[in-house]
């Protein structure tokens, strides 16, 4: 009575789902890039300290933590099912030429940035990486997923997971806490938002989405602040427990000269922050201004 035949798994690994999810990552901050560039193309404002964030953001994670995760997946499924090794080779070329091509596009924004680049040379180049993005994860989750998950038994998967290198990374965008490099990038893409509506009611739009924005900035700001007095706050503690165990008898007089120092520290990277606030909301403000500008002359 009993089949012998491999009954497939009615859940896909967590491993696999945790790739899709990144994926959905990936696709929103391409949507975003999409959006710049299509300012860029029809002389609207687009905000070129996103822009770069967007693509250091794209070397710095996808191509260090989710390819070579996937990398890993890959060839212990190229070891089992010798059928794929071809597509899964291909799907491992294709992250180094990623990888190559991002970096490319980074220096392409930041020769923009400083005027050594035309708005269409950029706005070429990162349309052919988006959609080259948007096309290996088409690959990924339409062709090479359902094969791989087909392939893997339970056993596969949980050797896979032992597997240290495997464990998933914390994302410094899409993560718990965003990483301050990211702020704008952040903002913006919890402020996503299209907008094609009559001019009288755009211009109110304008502000009360300037307002938003400027309110994310100042929330993003709090967090940085209170991560950044949280550690100081432990390092200080930390330090001043060990001065006590090593030295208890000049303990006081090295723990008040260690708070000093700390608290200098301290103070300095939270004038940091506060500087870059205020760059930001001079920047929301701007682009406000230069949207309702545009909207007056195209009006
Ligand atoms: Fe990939
Ligand atoms: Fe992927």
């Amino acid at each position: 009575m009993a089949s012998n035949a491999k009954q497939p798994r009615q859940t896909e690994s967590p491993m696999l789902t945790t790739l899709r999810a990144e994926h959905r990552h990936i696709a929103n901050i391409m949507k975003l890039f999409s959006g710049q560039l299509q300012s860029l193309e029809l002389g609207e404002p687009a905000d070129p300290v996103v822009i770069y964030e967007i693509m250091e953001y794209m070397v710095t994670w996808p191509d260090r933590y989710h390819h070579p995760r996937e990398d890993l997946i890959y060839s212990r499924a190229a070891e089992l099912n010798g059928e794929l090794a071809g597509s899964l080779k291909a799907l491992q070329l294709e992250h180094d030429s990623m990888a190559r091509k991002g970096r490319e596009v980074l220096a392409q924004v930041e020769a923009w940035q400083s005027g050594k680049l035309d708005d269409a040379a950029l706005i070429d180049s990162g349309r052919a990486y988006v959609q080259c993005s948007y096309d290996h994860m088409s690959d990924e989750e339409e062709v090479v997923f359902p094969l791989i998950e087909a392939s893997l038994t339970a056993q596969d998967w949980r050797e896979l997971a032992a597997d240290n290198q495997l464990r998933p990374v914390s994302d410094p965008l899409f993560g718990p806490r965003v990483q301050r490099r990211y702020r704008n990038v952040a903002r913006k893409l919890r402020r996503n938002i299209h907008r094609r509506v009559e001019q009288g009611a755009m211009t109110e739009w304008l502000a009360v989405e300037a307002l938003m924005e400027s309110l994310e900035v100042l929330s993003m700001a709090q967090d940085s602040a209170y991560a950044v007095t949280s550690n100081h706050l432990r390092a200080a503690w930390d330090d001043s427990r060990d001065i006590i165990r090593q030295t208890p008898l000049s303990a006081p007089l090295r723990c008040a000269a260690n708070n000093t120092r700390q608290t200098f520290h301290w103070m300095g990277e939270v004038l940091e922050i506060t500087r870059d606030t205020i760059d930001d909301l001079g920047r929301v403000s701007r682009e406000r201004r230069e949207r309702i500008k545009l909207l007056k002359e195209r009006g």
